[in-house]
């Protein structure tokens, strides 16, 4: 099997069309028209246009010389009110995709959720009600009705550590609810496994996993070991152990029991590490993360390339799974000559090809963005993009690191 390299992006983040084509709405569309809510008022209403322009940016894919490209799909664009009502024409628009992919020869790789939940399950409750694994369910199942012919690989979550934690503890993403982490985290975690299970029942065939935001955690110094260990188990292994263990890491919050199901890989989302500190005034968790010597992307990220290796050499002992990078990159507003993202990446890189060498199940390489888009909270300020866009224009320029991505690793050359 050949390694896979590819780019990835998300449906609030590039798709636009907010409204269009009997789309419903999503809590991120919601957020984003409340004021103060992102940065400078952006919202994701046109985005990169990527509903309009998919061909060209499936163009730009082939220029690049991707072998797969990652994307999700939007829940409200294809369940309107989250249940019951199929969008056809939402539905329509991913297979089109689909087909253009597979037409120019890269390989699908999907995210069923991406964070923009419908906003009529919000108004339900969202993930704090345990219907959501039902919902859920029922979502993945029309997808794989649909695209599981041609698709095959599926992510069905992406972070949902940072949805959870970002979304409903510090309330600064969609829903900007606040101190909900652990009851929340459950609700996630049951819906998760039950949608697995459902998924794997009934699709066999198909290679399902999920993407997970990790940093691996280094004590600051011999005391803060016990600190360390603690961010590592809820930043790390909150959302995974209780899939693949079916318990929940030792030592934190006193859970219920949790659902197990199989994952077919893990998806690692990386961009940094952290530095631990124990904390006793933190009530939390009793940790306080410290500052790092690396230097810093545009977003305040240290850049740690060794966390990369660490993190993949953790995950392949602890729980022996094909591992794919799903997402890694760094913001960056160097319009073209982004020297400093070849050299984020090609660091990046050399440590999971290490990680690798060394035994790990490594199996491909997703670079964080393929174009610069919407980055959350952070509205357009953040550049992650392998391909320059001009929003006003729309115009894609493909950077120095997308030629170089290219020279690299394009499916001309493929190193391994
Ligand atoms: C990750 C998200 C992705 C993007 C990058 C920079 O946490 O999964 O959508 O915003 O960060």
């Amino acid at each position: 099997m050949r390694f896979l390299w590819g780019a990835a992006t998300a449906s609030y983040q590039i798709e636009g069309a907010w409204n269009e084509d009997g789309k419903g709405e999503s809590i991120w569309d919601r957020f984003s028209h409340t004021p103060g809510r992102v940065h400078n008022g952006d919202t994701g209403d046109v985005a990169c246009d990527h509903y309009h322009r998919w061909r060209e940016d499936i163009a730009l894919m082939k220029e690049l010389g991707l072998g797969a490209y990652r994307f999700s799909l939007s829940w409200p664009r294809i369940l309107p009110q989250g249940t019951g009502a199929v969008n056809q024409r939402g539905l329509d628009f991913y297979s089109r995709l689909v087909d253009g992919l597979l037409e120019a020869g890269i390989k699908p790789f999907v995210t069923l959720y991406h964070w923009d939940l419908p906003q009529a399950l919000e108004e339900e409750g969202g993930w704090q009600n345990p219907s959501m694994a039902d919902w859920l369910t029922e979502y993945a199942l029309v997808v794989a009705e649909r695209l599981g012919d041609r698709v095959g690989h599926f992510m069905v979550l992406n972070e949902p550590w940072v949805f959870t934690f970002l979304g409903y503890h510090e309330g600064i993403h969609a829903p900007g609810k606040q101190g909900l982490f652990v009851p929340v985290s459950h609700q996630v975690n049951v819906a998760h496994a039950r949608a697995l299970n459902a998924l794997k029942g009934q699709h066999p065939n198909l290679e399902v996993g999920s993407a997970f935001s990790f940093a691996p955690s280094y004590p600051l110094s011999p005391q803060d070991e016990e600190a360390a260990a603690r961010q590592h188990a809820f930043n790390n292994d909150w959302f995974l152990r209780p899939l693949l263990r079916g318990s929940y890491p030792e030592g934190l919050w006193e859970m219920p029991e949790p659902v197990a199901a199989p994952l077919d890989f893990i998806g690692v989302n990386l961009y940094f590490r952290q530095i631990v500190q124990d904390d006793p005034s933190d009530e939390f968790l009793g940790v306080k993360l410290v500052e790092g010597p690396g230097w810093k992307t545009d977003i305040g990220w240290e850049v740690w390339p060794e966390a990369l290796s660490r993190m993949l050499t953790w995950l392949s002992e602890e729980y022996r799974l094909p591992l794919y990078v799903t997402e890694n990159g760094c913001a960056l507003d160097e319009p073209t000559a982004d020297q400093r993202r070849i050299e984020y990446l090609d660091s990046h890189i050399r440590e999971a090809l290490k990680a690798r060498d060394a035994g790990a199940d490594l199996r491909g390489y997703f670079c964080w963005s393929l174009l610069d888009n919407f980055e959350w909270a952070w509205g357009y300020r953040q550049r992650f993009g392998l391909v320059h866009v001009d929003y006003a224009s729309q115009k894609r320029t493909v950077k120095a690191s997308g030629r170089w991505y290219h020279d690299s690793f394009g499916r001309a050359i493929m190193p391994v």
